[in-house]
């Protein structure tokens, strides 16, 4: 039996929806008015499987009763306090247990709001390292072609993705980008990270060698891109990237922001790949998506640079009004315990394989011409229709989403990322679901 429709409002006019195609959305509307657990409700009354982790964010799954009891205490008890001078106890210990679980060395951490935040501070604290370390000559950033940093400047102008720049003016000066990885042709049907193209690493030798290495701050990459449709990284790369960047004192740093708290089986893509970066941009998963909240972490070596001249100074001009906010830190916390509790990382670790196998199994549906998984992600590419690119991929999202089943799509490239908590029935499901709507797409 389904609901009575409830909580739909009258007026969707008001609202400039972010990243949507806003005409056709308020036309046929697509809301969510409850979750728990695996599913999301509909405001009809639908239940939706979540195969996207609402956006790579809710790794515990939905409305889980010690983040939400978290945030309902400390809401009664210490709502907010100023970021600047002040401090409240949950947001150092918040910090202190995420240097627990980050790799070996990145020991501090920076809190912002989202993963845009989280990029535009990771690269103001790479070009302040370089000149408080005595390498001010070091002010280029070097980002990829695909790669996607959320929207604000600095973000965008490292990031590569054509359609979120190309409105936006001149953006940050001092920007180069290597080229993406992507390569279907020898790397078609991937599991986990792809044979050929380690040497694209060399890309950025190239880089360097035009503009001199004295002249480069810092290079940052997702180590597996994606909201550019899923590119894992060439074996071998991110670890040759590391070794150039060491011989050049190039800062590396790995925007985590999808890859981090679970999503590859490990607390980071960074132990996936046994690589470390200087500095990790993660947001998303560190809350379970359910208060806005990033983390930068950083190397030692880097926090200590700051840490000199009179201590009644101000070390580092930037931060903001809700840097570890007292709710989002309880969330943070109650969040780390769940996956601790639930091993909720190692699940996925031992899930990777059933993942993997059950997506693949889509090979020769119809319209599928690549297929690529890597931890609890997966996408599948569709031949984009003649004429009219992202309509096949976009179609298959509301057939999926009529059917029970919410999918991301980017371009003609279908993107999952369920919950942590997902059971093997579950992963069935969604792919049973992609399979019916693959034979009914035209
Ligand atoms: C790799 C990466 N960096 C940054 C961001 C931006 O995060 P936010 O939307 O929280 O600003 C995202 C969002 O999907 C992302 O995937």
């Amino acid at each position: 039996m389904t609901e009575q429709p409830r909580n739909v409002p009258n007026n969707l006019e008001a609202f400039w929806m972010p990243f949507s195609a806003n005409r056709q959305f308020k036309q046929a509307p697509r809301m969510f008015v409850g979750a728990k657990d695996m599913h999301y409700v509909t405001s009809d009354g639908r239940q939706v499987l979540d195969g996207t982790a609402g956006l790579w964010c809710v790794n515990a799954g939905h409305c889980r009763p010690k983040i939400t009891e978290a945030i309902r205490q400390q809401a009664g008890e210490l709502d907010y306090a100023p970021a600047f001078q002040m401090g409240h106890p949950k947001a150092f210990e918040l910090a202190s247990r995420l240097a627990t679980i980050a790799p070996e060395g990145l020991d501090h951490v920076f809190f912002t709001n989202s993963g845009s935040e989280s990029v535009e501070t990771a690269l103001k604290i790479a070009l302040a390292y370089q000149r408080v370390r005595g390498e001010g000559s070091r002010f280029r950033l070097i980002g990829r072609e695909r790669g996607y940093h959320g929207v604000n400047f600095g973000g965008i102008s490292v990031g590569g993705i054509v359609g979120n720049r190309k409105m936006f003016g001149t953006l940050l000066t001092g920007v180069d980008h290597m080229r993406h990885t992507h390569d279907p042709a020898r790397n078609g049907y991937s599991k986990g990270a792809t044979e050929h193209g380690v040497e694209l690493a060399e890309d950025l030798v190239r880089i360097a060698t035009l503009h001199d290495p004295s002249t480069i701050a810092a290079v940052i990459v997702e180590p597996v891109a994606g909201s550019t449709g899923v590119l894992p990284p060439p074996k071998g790369y991110l670890k040759r990237l590391r070794e150039i960047c060491d011989q050049h004192g190039i800062l590396l740093i790995f925007d985590e922001v999808i890859t981090g708290y679970g999503r590859m089986g490990t607390a980071f893509a960074a132990d996936y790949f046994g690589v470390t970066p200087d500095i990790m941009v993660t947001a998303k998963g560190l809350t379970n998506g359910v208060i806005p909240m990033g983390a930068v972490y950083v190397r030692d070596e880097i926090y200590d640079a700051f840490m000199n001249g009179p201590e009644h100074l101000i070390e580092f001009a930037h931060g903001y009004t809700y840097s570890g906010n007292p709710i989002a830190a309880a969330a943070g916390l109650a969040t780390l315990e769940t996956y601790k509790e639930e091993g909720l990382f190692e699940r996925a670790r031992a899930l990777e394989p059933v993942w993997a196998e059950a997506i693949h199994s889509l090979k020769g549906e119809p319209h599928v011409i690549d297929i690529r998984t890597i931890g609890l992600i997966g996408a599948i590419e569709l031949e984009p229709m003649k004429g009219e690119p992202t309509k096949r991929a976009f179609t298959a999202f509301v057939r999926a989403f009529e059917a029970g089943l919410l999918i991301r799509t980017t371009g003609d490239i279908i993107a999952l990322s369920p919950p942590l908590i997902v059971s093997e029935d579950q992963i069935s499901e969604i792919v049973e679901t992609l399979r019916k709507i693959l034979r009914s797409l035209d």
